[in-house]
């Protein structure tokens, strides 16, 4: 995972508490004291404890979790990554660009990271993704996808997970419709 979604966990955890938290996490998670460097990528196990410990500290159920950072990482990334907000002009043109994005920024970063999420199907109205990854952030990804519609003020669309690697399919298969 790169460490910027790392620093964007820590940030929301002291968005959500204090930077005394953020300790306790890092203690937690057997990584006190340590920088995360936005561009370098960590190991999925690294991410996964530090995953682990916030849940922990923050006493949340791991949906609960996903989903509080998910609706806090929306707002961080409108702001850091304004240019692919704007330059969208529904949520469905923004989120038909993510694979892409997510395979595009660690590269121009000079980081390269594997392809997790894979957009299947592309049509006017509807988006089909095929996430898999060991990180099983689907739940994360479906709020952020919610988060994303919110963001551009659209109603009645549809998110449905119709498989998931929680229940031992090879990949989550997310479904979005928009009107
Ligand atoms: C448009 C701004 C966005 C940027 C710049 C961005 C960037 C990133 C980056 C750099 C990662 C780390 C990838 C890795 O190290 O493997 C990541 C992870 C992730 N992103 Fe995004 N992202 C954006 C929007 C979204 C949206 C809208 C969704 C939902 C559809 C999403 C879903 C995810 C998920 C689920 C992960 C975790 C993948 C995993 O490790 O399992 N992202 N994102």
């Amino acid at each position: 995972m790169m460490g910027i979604v790392c620093n964007l966990l820590l940030g929301f955890v002291e968005a959500r508490s204090d930077k005394e938290t953020v300790k306790k996490v890092l203690n937690e998670a057997g990584l006190s004291g340590k920088d995360f460097r936005s561009e370098k990528i960590y190991t999925e196990e690294e991410w996964q404890v530090l995953l682990d410990a916030t849940i922990k500290v923050l006493g949340v159920d791991r949906d609960i979790g996903e989903r509080m950072f998910a609706e806090y990482a929306v707002g961080v990334m409108a702001d850091k990554f304004g240019a692919f907000f704007r330059s969208s002009d529904t949520a469905l043109d923004l989120l038909r660009k993510v694979p892409k994005i997510h395979l595009d920024l660690p590269g121009s970063m000079g980081a390269m990271t594997k392809e997790k999420i894979k957009l299947v199907v592309d049509e006017e109205n509807k988006l089909v993704y095929h996430y898999c990854s060991p990180n099983r952030l689907c739940t994360f990804l479906k709020v952020l996808t919610e988060q994303v519609f919110n963001y551009y003020n659209e109603i009645g669309y549809g998110i449905e997970e119709t498989q998931c690697m929680k229940d031992g399919a090879e990949y989550c298969e997310i479904v979005i419709t928009s009107k």
